[in-house]
């Protein structure tokens, strides 16, 4: 499982047949050493189930609709069509049925990663039952109109097609999931009134929770750029039932599913080291096995690169290419894998690397300073809609603000109208955000009135906005104008939009 496109799961016939031969398992359809392990581990288990191993020449063949995979997860399939074939139990009952899970040599069924996505493409594909790890079962069960058939040992599966009473069973060892990554829900400490002042940069975060618009804070240390990016989850509503079986699904994959959560309805919020390999921010992995990275974690949520020049080369330019498609395509000899990654991009960063906390003490050549902002590329650059340089809070801001300060419920409150009118806006279309309708569109259907958009044609005619950046301030343009509950964005809209997207940069 884990690669294809859009739907994350594929289906695999497996068949077996018993002909005359030296007698021994012979699986076809793999050339992965993964399934040669998985013949020792289905012979043991079936033994350590009670079961003969049929002394027979078997053939097993898998018809795998398209790689990459991981071997282990075919074990029950093959390990049931073995028996089937051998009349242990009677094909009618395994008929239709699709089967999920890896066995232990003692012949328990363990959890596996990625089983959301192959029982949605099982459900896809008409198939009404399909049998899953015991662990596993919650997150099967997400998916509607299908049986799901939870099994903790091959044993207990075998009593179940064979009509017979369950055995009584251990517990279920499975080994414990990696931990999920920060989600809103375990920061849900976290409130933007905490925040003093900077005015200017609620007002961004309010506007790209609102529109889904990529952000960069520059700033010298400890003006709040991480705590302000950190509050940016607590603004967005929770997701809609589509999106969280998406990232769901993608979790699932990772193995980054929160145990004893099923199913992930807040955005996630996902802050990869700077230390980040290219492979665990875009994704990818050794072998046939191909995991998501931090990019595909944070689908339809936040990825938040802080200090953000000190990724490693070509890290950040990785993004580029999944920024534009929503994406990620990773190219293999086998084939491609293809991972949602339609996330919010945000970028912190000091605007040198001493990190001094007031601009007179650094002792950064003014080459060294240019050159350690310049690490974020401008085609990268290009692509964030809202750039804002911040100053640490005065203060007199720090101690009277708090009074004034906005909770993040007020503010979720304006985001989640604003996001209903573009909805209704975009009813008809398969876009649900402002950031998410492709330019020529915006171009086409979504132009403000030409008197809205004096200032855009000035800096078009100056050389001060590209194409592209006209695009995203039109779409910054919208969320405002969406903010503010009018219809069209007004020349102040644009012009703020304009204003965001140029930034002062450094
Ligand atoms: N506007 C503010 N309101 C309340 N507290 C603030 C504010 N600005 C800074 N602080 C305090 O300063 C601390 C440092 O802020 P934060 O870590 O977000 O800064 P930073 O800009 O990310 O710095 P660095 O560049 O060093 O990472 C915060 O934990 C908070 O306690
Ligand atoms: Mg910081
Ligand atoms: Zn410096």
């Amino acid at each position: 499982m884990g690669g294809g496109s859009k739907p994350l799961g594929h289906l695999t016939d497996v068949e077996a047949a018993i002909t005359s031969g030296v007698p021994g398992l012979h699986l076809v359809g793999l050339p992965d050493a993964a399934l040669n392990e998985a013949r020792d581990r289905v012979r043991a288990a079936i033994f350590n189930s009670g079961e003969d191993w049929p002394n027979r020449h078997v053939t097993v063949s898998l018809f795998p609709a398209s790689l990459p995979k991981r071997g282990s997860i075919f074990d029950l399939s093959i390990a049931i069509a073995l028996l089937a074939a051998a009349e242990a139990v009677p094909p009618k009952a395994c008929a239709g049925l699709v089967m999920i899970g890896e066995l232990g040599l003692d012949g328990r069924i363990r959890a596996i990663p990625g089983v959301l996505p192959a029982v949605v493409a099982a459900a896809n594909a008409g198939y009404t039952s399909v049998v899953v790890p015991q662990a596993n079962s919650a997150e099967a069960e997400l998916v509607p109109d299908l049986k799901v058939i939870a099994a903790a040992s091959l044993r207990s599966l075998l009593c179940h097609l064979r009509d017979e009473p369950p055995p009584v069973e251990e517990d279920d060892d499975a080994p414990p999931l990696r931990p999920a990554p920060d989600s809103a829900d375990r920061r849900s400490g976290l409130d933007l009134s905490d925040v003093r002042g900077q005015a200017e940069a609620r007002r961004a975060l309010e506007i790209s929770a609102a529109g889904g618009h990529h952000l960069f804070f520059s700033g010298p240390p400890g003006c709040g750029k991480t705590m302000l990016a950190e509050r940016l989850p607590t603004l967005l509503p929770p997701l809609e039932p589509d999106a969280a079986l998406e990232v769901t699904a993608i979790h699932s994959v990772a193995g980054t599913l929160p145990p004893g959560q099923p199913l992930i309805t807040r955005s996630p919020f996902c802050a990869p080291h700077h230390t980040a390999t290219r492979a665990a921010m875009v994704g990818g992995g050794a072998g046939r096995v191909i995991q998501p990275g931090a990019a595909s974690l944070a689908h339809r949520g936040i990825l938040f690169l802080d200090e953000a020049p000190e990724y490693m080369g070509g890290v950040l330019d990785a993004l580029r290419q999944p920024l534009e498609e929503g994406e990620v395509r990773i190219a293999r000899s086998e084939g491609t894998a293809c991972f949602p990654a339609r996330f919010t991009l945000v970028l912190a960063a000091n605007p040198c690397p001493c990190a001094a906390a007031k601009e007179v003490d650094c002792s950064c050549a003014p080459a060294i300073r240019r050159r350690y902002l310049a690490r974020i590329s401008g085609p990268l650059l290009d692509r964030i809609d809202l750039k804002l340089e911040l100053h640490p809070a005065t203060r007199a801001e720090l101690r009277y603000d708090l009074e004034f300060a906005e909770s993040s419920d007020v503010v979720a409150e304006r985001v989640l109208t604003a996001r209903d009118r573009t909805a209704k806006r975009l009813a008809e279309t398969p876009w649900r955000s402002n950031a998410e309708i492709p330019g020529p569109e915006l171009r086409r259907r979504f132009t403000p009135p030409p008197e809205a958009m004096r200032a855009a044609d000035d800096a078009l005619m100056r050389g001060t906005l590209s194409a592209r950046g006209l695009d995203r301030v039109l779409r910054v343009a919208w969320t405002i104008a969406d903010l503010a509950g009018r219809d069209q964005p007004s020349e102040d809209d644009v012009g703020g939009a304009l204003a965001l997207w140029t930034g002062r940069r450094p």
